[in-house]
């Protein structure tokens, strides 16, 4: 009864706060591409742009929307802002250092709701991947994260003009694109449902066996997965769970394992439990013990023993009979 409620209080709290990330990487010279764009929604991309292949792509369904068109507009200009800022922290920075080419300027913007519903938003960058600058929204300050990065941070925090535009859109612009791409983007709102299966991995040495529930192509992120017992008891002891995983086409997996105690395999089955918000009850897959297997094989074994005896024997019969009745 208890387990029940709080199952059912646990699946209402499977709300996934969004955010809106913003990456770009900016090189000079000619091993990799000029520009790397890209927008995302928690793991799903809606907008990329690689400046090699000439190549920018957005989800279509904004531009399938009557408003989509005009917000499109807006932040195809603020994107390309964007690279340009980009461009020139990746010259100034290489000029600063003395390097000569092909070295990495990355910047990530982030912005979202926490749980409690309020908003949040941060921006850092990165030099040849080592943190370098980091700007806070909420002081409006930047801070520089090694010695050298101090004439970038100048750079940016006396330009008042580059402040106001970066404070206005990590203040409000930010989470207006959230909002609208949520609108907009049916593969970012769309649910998916989870596909849920077990394997078992056979026993060795300490002949404990493994069971795994692998709960696989869920959207959004936010899953309870739980092994149920006797009684339908959550377990607690013997299960490990894995970390929810990007399947890279804009799903999740996890897998949870369950090491089933040795008095236990012949007798006692477990369940699977998987509640997300894409289902409205839950998904129960069972594991339930082989009845003694080595049992059943060698009563197979004896039963396949026995017929071939009675063959061979009637076989010997019908010969035995067949020479008595034509003797020569
Ligand atoms: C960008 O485009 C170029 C040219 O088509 C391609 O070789 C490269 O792999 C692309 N880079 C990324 C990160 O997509
Ligand atoms: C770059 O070169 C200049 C002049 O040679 C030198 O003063 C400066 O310290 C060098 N910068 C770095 C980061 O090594
Ligand atoms: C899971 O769903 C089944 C069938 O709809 C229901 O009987 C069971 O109570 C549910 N279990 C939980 C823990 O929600």
């Amino acid at each position: 009864m208890i387990t029940t409620i709080l199952i059912s209080f646990m699946q209402f709290s499977i709300v996934a706060p969004h955010s809106l990330h913003r990456h770009c990487i900016a090189t000079q010279g000619t091993l990799y591409p000029k520009n790397i764009q890209l927008v995302m929604i928690d793991d799903v991309i809606v907008y990329y742009y690689n400046s090699s292949a000439e190549q920018e792509a957005v989800v279509p369904e904004w531009l399938n929307h009557p408003e989509g068109i005009e917000f499109w507009q807006e932040v195809h200009r603020n994107l390309k802002f964007n690279r340009y800022v980009m461009d020139t922290a990746v010259r100034v920075t290489s000029e600063h250092y003395n390097h000569s080419h092909d070295h990495f300027y990355q910047a990530h913007g982030r912005c979202g709701w926490k749980s409690d519903g309020t908003t949040e938003a941060f921006m850092s960058h990165a030099y040849d991947g080592k943190d370098f600058v980091s700007f806070d929204v909420s002081t409006r300050t930047w801070t520089a994260a090694v010695s050298h990065a101090v004439f970038y941070k100048r750079k940016r925090e006396t330009d008042l003009e580059d402040l106001v535009r970066l404070v206005i859109h990590y203040e409000s612009g930010c989470i207006r694109w959230l909002e609208k791409l949520l609108e907009f983007s049916v593969t970012v709102r769309e649910p998916k449902v989870p596909a849920v299966s077990l394997f078992e991995r056979p026993p060795h040495g300490n002949s404990k066996v493994e069971v795994t529930c692998h709960v696989t192509g869920f959207y959004p992120r936010a899953v309870q997965v739980d092994w149920l017992g006797a009684e339908g008891l959550p377990m607690v002891d013997g299960v490990n769970s894995g970390e929810v995983l990007p399947n890279g086409d804009g799903s999740y997996q996890l897998r949870k394992s369950l090491t089933v105690p040795q008095e236990a395999q012949d007798t006692q089955s477990y369940s699977c439990l998987v509640l997300h918000s894409s289902i409205a009850g839950n998904i129960t897959v069972t594991w339930a013990p082989k009845k003694n297997l080595a049992n059943v094989l060698m009563a197979i074994v004896i039963i396949v023993s026995v017929v071939l005896m009675l063959t061979v024997l009637f076989k010997y019969l019908v010969w035995r009979r067949a020479v008595a009745q034509n003797p020569e």
